[in-house]
């Protein structure tokens, strides 16, 4: 099978630029002029070095990341930041508050899809037996039509965080890749993520609670309006940035905390050292050995996006890339063919979802979208139902593709 038959929708890993895969196979045999490959090159090396600094550099630049938050490299992927994430910020909490009784406070996660359910069940797990709460401060499921569904962000008036001074973190999902559940991205619309509710008023100073972000399927698919307002924005790199194994963390200072100490005052439980953020800061990213080659192929990656013209033409090429897809969609939607999962004003710009209520037509369309080179059209395992994912480096040109193929699809259902 040649690769230019091929429409990779797969939700991730997925798609990665042509251009940038082509320079990274010149990288793996001689990684800049050092005759050795990137994989073989010392991560202690200047030329590594620079390279990560480069990286650090095009992530602050495209997303505009102030110098209160630091820019961390690691390994483990999104889940892994699902239990960092509980056991640096609850040592933070420790330290800032060593007299409270621990069974006062809470962690707070709104739960909008598999992911961000996963995350809250492992703070849990990890961090219950302390006293904190982890709690759900909203759930999307209770304003779905079975109440069991993810079909939307929650409403404004349906979150409920705790007081600011006794809530350790609050976390969300920005964008659930299984699910198709978005929050939007302008700050006024009603479906964005409530900032003045979980933070209080944009002039309100102090740095509690921390608000914690995944946005593995997400990242610099879009600018992130307010990023100073968060304490922590992740995600792993093997949807919009580069191959699986890195995940880069975007971390504020105030959460690079000595996690021993916060230890050996009582009541956190202790932090392995390779996931403490003050230990991947305090060394560069380099307390052991990065992604070294997803973190090149990554920069690659960034270099191109910048070459494109940045995250404002992204997220334009992103916005028309959605419309031209859900439009066919909507229209099978009217022919009673299928049900998008998601309802409007909450469907995710990177995770199309939907599912056939004829299980037979959903059949045939596997079989045609597969025979048109279309690849990984299949829902989650979890949640089944069809899935397209639109993620940067599918093109306007392959959205329009996709439409394409949708719009016969719907027709020979006519003529059936
Ligand atoms: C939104 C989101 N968070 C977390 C994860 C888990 O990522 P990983 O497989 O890197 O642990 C995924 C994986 O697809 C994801 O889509």
């Amino acid at each position: 099978m040649e690769r230019n038959s091929i429409l990779n929708l797969n939700p991730g890993p997925s798609s990665l630029p042509l251009p940038v895969l082509e320079e990274a196979a010149r990288g793996l045999l001689n990684f800049n002029g050092t005759g050795m490959g990137i994989t073989e090159i010392s991560h202690r090396s200047k030329e590594f070095q620079a390279l990560t600094n480069d990286l650090v550099a095009r992530i602050r630049a495209l997303l505009s990341v102030p110098d209160t938050h630091e820019i961390l490299f690691t390994q483990g992927g999104a889940s892994l930041v699902f239990s960092t994430i509980a056991l640096n910020l609850l040592a933070r909490f420790r330290l800032l508050h060593p007299n409270l009784p621990l069974s006062e406070v809470s962690a707070d996660y709104v739960v909008t899809g598999v992911w961000s359910k996963k995350a809250y069940e492992e703070a849990k797990r990890l961090v219950q037996h302390t006293g904190v709460n982890v709690r759900i401060a909203a759930d999307g499921r209770t304003e779905s039509e079975d109440g069991k569904s993810f079909q939307s962000v929650p409403s404004k008036d349906k979150y409920q965080f705790g007081p600011a001074d006794k809530t350790a973190w609050i976390y969300y999902c920005e964008n659930e890749t299984v699910n198709g559940v978005q929050f939007a991205s302008a700050p006024e619309d009603p479906a964005a993520f409530p900032l003045d509710a979980a933070l209080g008023p944009p002039q309100h100073t102090t740095i509690d609670p921390p608000l914690v972000a995944d946005f593995s399927s997400s990242f610099l698919s879009r600018p992130i309006p307010q990023i100073e307002r968060h304490a922590l924005i992740y995600g792993g790199a093997q949807k919009n940035i580069g191959p699986a194994g890195l995940t880069i963390i975007i971390v504020r200072k105030d959460l690079l905390v000595d996690v021993d100490a916060a230890h050996t005052l009582g009541g956190c439980p202790p932090c392995p050292l390779t996931l403490s953020f003050q230990t991947l800061a305090e060394s560069g990213s380099l307390y052991n050995t990065p992604p070294m080659f997803s973190m090149y192929v990554s920069d690659l990656v960034l270099k191109d996006l910048q070459a494109k013209g940045g995250l404002s033409v992204v997220e334009e090429n992103n916005r028309q890339k959605q419309q031209v897809v859900y439009g066919v969609l909507e229209k099978m939607e009217e022919a009673g063919i299928i049900q998008l999962n998601v309802k409007p004003g909450s469907r995710s710009w990177m995770n199309v979802t939907f599912i056939f209520h004829d299980p037979a037509l959903g059949a045939r369309f596997v079989k045609e979208a597969e025979a048109k080179g279309l690849r990984g059209v299949k829902g989650h395992r979890s949640v089944g139902g069809f899935r397209l994912s639109l993620y940067n480096a599918i093109t306007l040109e392959n959205a329009r593709t996709v439409a394409g193929f949708l719009e016969e699809f719907l027709a020979s259902t006519k003529d059936d």
